[in-house]
């Protein structure tokens, strides 16, 4: 059995059929994989610091705008864009008519709330934390995507796990909210759902797929993880979180010092050329529930349709004589 979306506040927001979105992963989610995120019905976002050129970005947005109409949302990693100097002339960009929908992450998203609105763009805000998504609301943002501690990339060592993330954020607040951290498929999905979520965001799990620009080897990296580890990259109190391989446990022992590098070694290398004997493999414990390279579209469909099956489930406790009634 299938459902509807109908009436789900992230749907009505940005007009994506399927309230999926694919992480803003710096250098992954360019315009390959956010374009192959939009067309298979999901909410792609193309995230706009790693080209440091904008006309880079614009080309790649181009690009997948000429092959699909669906709507595709951009990101802007404050702290980054503003290190770049670029903030103001990527905003201007971004608000041009070209998107329903801005995320933003790691800064300060009040002034650009103002121009959002003034845009008729809604604006979505990543946090990690209750305060930040406290503060992230007063400033006026449209929705919160809420990251617990699962999540691949670069985590303080205080964060919460999304479970209790979730619960406390909904209990707080009255925007739509998308769930990352830990999800793979449709049973995350609907766990996410049970929990207050009305979307999700997978970054390990778009990573892996066909169509991500990664080097093979590091999709396979993450198809063979058994394990993930929380390394701390020589950030103060920040952990990333890898793949559980050689090199990671040396770096986890000790043995290696990570410091000053958040990749323990050149990222690049392991990006474009598959060398994971130079570098860790960054990755949610999401990697523990993926066993294969798909397709975006597959991987969206298996997701809808394991998500209405756990839903359909659950609503059977209700029947007399089920289980679930005592
Ligand atoms: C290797 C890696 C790098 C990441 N880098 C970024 C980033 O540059 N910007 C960002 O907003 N999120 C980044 N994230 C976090 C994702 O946005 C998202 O929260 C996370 O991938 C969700 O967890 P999942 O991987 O288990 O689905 C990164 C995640 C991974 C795995």
């Amino acid at each position: 059995m299938s459902g509807s979306f109908e009436g789900n506040r992230v749907v009505r927001d940005t007009g994506c059929r399927f309230p999926i979105f694919n992480a803003p992963v710096g250098y992954f989610a360019r315009g390959q994989l956010a374009g192959a995120v939009s067309a298979a019905g999901g909410m792609g976002l193309m995230e706009t610091s790693s080209a440091t050129v904008l006309e880079a970005t614009a080309a790649e947005f181009d690009l997948v705008r000429s092959h699909t109409a669906a709507p595709l949302g951009l990101q802007m990693f404050l702290r980054v864009l503003k290190g770049q100097g670029r903030v103001e002339e990527v905003l201007d960009w971004v608000l041009d008519g070209r998107t329903p929908l801005l995320v933003t992450c790691v800064g300060d998203p009040t002034p650009i709330a103002v121009r959002a609105r003034d845009a008729g763009v809604k604006l979505y805000h990543q946090i990690g934390s209750l305060n930040d998504a406290l503060r992230a609301v007063d400033a006026g943002v449209d929705g919160l995507i809420v990251e617990g501690a699962e999540s691949g990339g670069l985590r303080g060592v205080r964060s919460p796990q999304l479970f209790t993330l979730l619960q406390q954020v909904r209990s707080r607040v009255d925007v739509p909210l998308v769930a990352a951290g830990g999800i793979a498929d449709g049973y995350g999905m609907a766990g996410a759902f049970a929990l207050g979520a009305e979307a999700i965001l997978m970054g390990t799990r778009f990573m892996s797929a066909a169509e991500s620009p990664v080097h093979h080897n590091w999709k396979q990296a993450i198809v063979d993880c058994n394990v993930t580890l929380n390394t701390d990259p020589g950030m103060g109190p920040i952990r990333m979180r890898v793949a559980g391989n050689e090199l990671a446990e040396a770096v986890f022992r000790g043995d290696i010092d990570p410091a000053g590098n958040p990749y323990a070694g050149p990222f690049l290398e392991a990006f474009e050329h598959g060398r994971l004997d130079k570098a860790l493999v960054g990755c949610g414990e999401s990697a523990v529930l993926i066993d294969t390279v798909k397709p975006v579209r597959e991987i969206i469909e298996d997701t809808v349709a394991t998500f209405w099956q756990e839903v359909t489930r659950l609503a059977q406790l209700l029947q007399p004589g089920s289980a679930g009634i005592v």
